[in-house]
């Protein structure tokens, strides 16, 4: 197993793609904390947790919103205490929301609530987790093909991501020399998940046919796509990647 004894935090895990990207580390042997916002996602994330530990590693799930400021400090000092360790390997910054409309339709809540999870919160929970980084360690961040389309009513979310790719590329360049760590991006196209299926059907019927043409199989893609996508970005295999967002749609989006 390539994540034998390593710790990992999943941002957004009890459910979609980051539930994937988590069971998929634990199945490398990650420990992995699990977090989460909202009470009806507790029984999920505690079924999540027992089928890592009946995978022998172990899991915990951590119920924090990450509008809020002091989240990122929880998230790490429960991963910390919960585990009993005193350095984290992986970060995947996967949480995330989207708020689909036209550009008249927008609000200040909207767009405010939208950067706070998808890209305040990925900057700051990353800041959270450096002082105990470990060496070799990974941080990837979970941008949408998005951020390199147009697909209308997606400015404030697409904009959210192109963000994400930025920090991608700045922070790989400051934490490599400081840290000896790499940090990457997968870019999901459409992923059947609670999110897809609440775009306005508009939207999912652009996307819908838009996938039939994916060069690397005329589907959507499935949370464990990109899960398989981000445990190679996870591990020692991945050592010569950094500042990267890798493409994790079939080709949908090439650059
Ligand atoms: N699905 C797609 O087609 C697609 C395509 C490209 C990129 N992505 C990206 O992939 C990531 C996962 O998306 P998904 O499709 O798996 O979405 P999802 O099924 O809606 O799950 C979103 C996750 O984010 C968590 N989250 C939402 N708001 C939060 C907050 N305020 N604080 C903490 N956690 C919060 C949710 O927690 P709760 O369970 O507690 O609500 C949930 O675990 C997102 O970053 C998304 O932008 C998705």
């Amino acid at each position: 197993m390539s994540l034998s004894g390593k710790v990992a935090i999943v941002t957004g895990a009890a459910r979609g793609i980051g539930a994937s990207i988590a069971l998929k580390l634990a199945q490398e042997g990650a420990k992995v904390a699990i977090t989460y916002a909202t009470s009806s996602s507790t029984p999920k994330a505690a079924a999540l947790v027992s089928r890592l530990s009946e995978l022998g590693t172990s899991g915990i799930a951590i119920q924090a919103d990450l509008a809020d400021d002091t989240a990122p400090n929880q998230i790490v000092a429960k991963t910390l205490s919960g585990f009993g360790v005193d350095h984290i390997d992986i970060l995947v910054n996967n949480a995330g929301v989207a708020d689909v409309h036209p550009v008249e339709e927008v609000t200040r809540d909207m767009y405010d609530n939208v950067f706070a999870i998808n890209t305040r919160a990925v900057f700051f929970m990353t800041q959270a987790v450096l002082p105990y980084i470990s060496k070799g360690g990974r941080i990837i961040h979970v941008s949408s093909t998005n951020a390199r389309t147009g697909m209308p009513g997606t400015a404030v979310y697409s904009a959210s991501k192109v963000a994400l790719e930025a920090f991608t590329r700045v922070m790989a360049a400051e934490f490599g020399p400081k840290y000896g760590v790499t940090v990457s991006a997968v870019n999901p196209g459409p992923v059947a998940t609670d999110m897809y299926l609440s775009a306005p059907d508009t939207l999912r019927e652009t996307m819908d046919e838009l996938v039939k043409n994916v060069p690397a199989g005329g589907r959507m893609g499935t949370p464990e796509d990109i899960a398989d996508i981000v445990s190679f970005l996870a591990s020692e295999n991945s050592r010569w990647v950094s500042g990267n967002v890798v493409t994790a749609n079939g080709g949908m989006v090439m650059m």
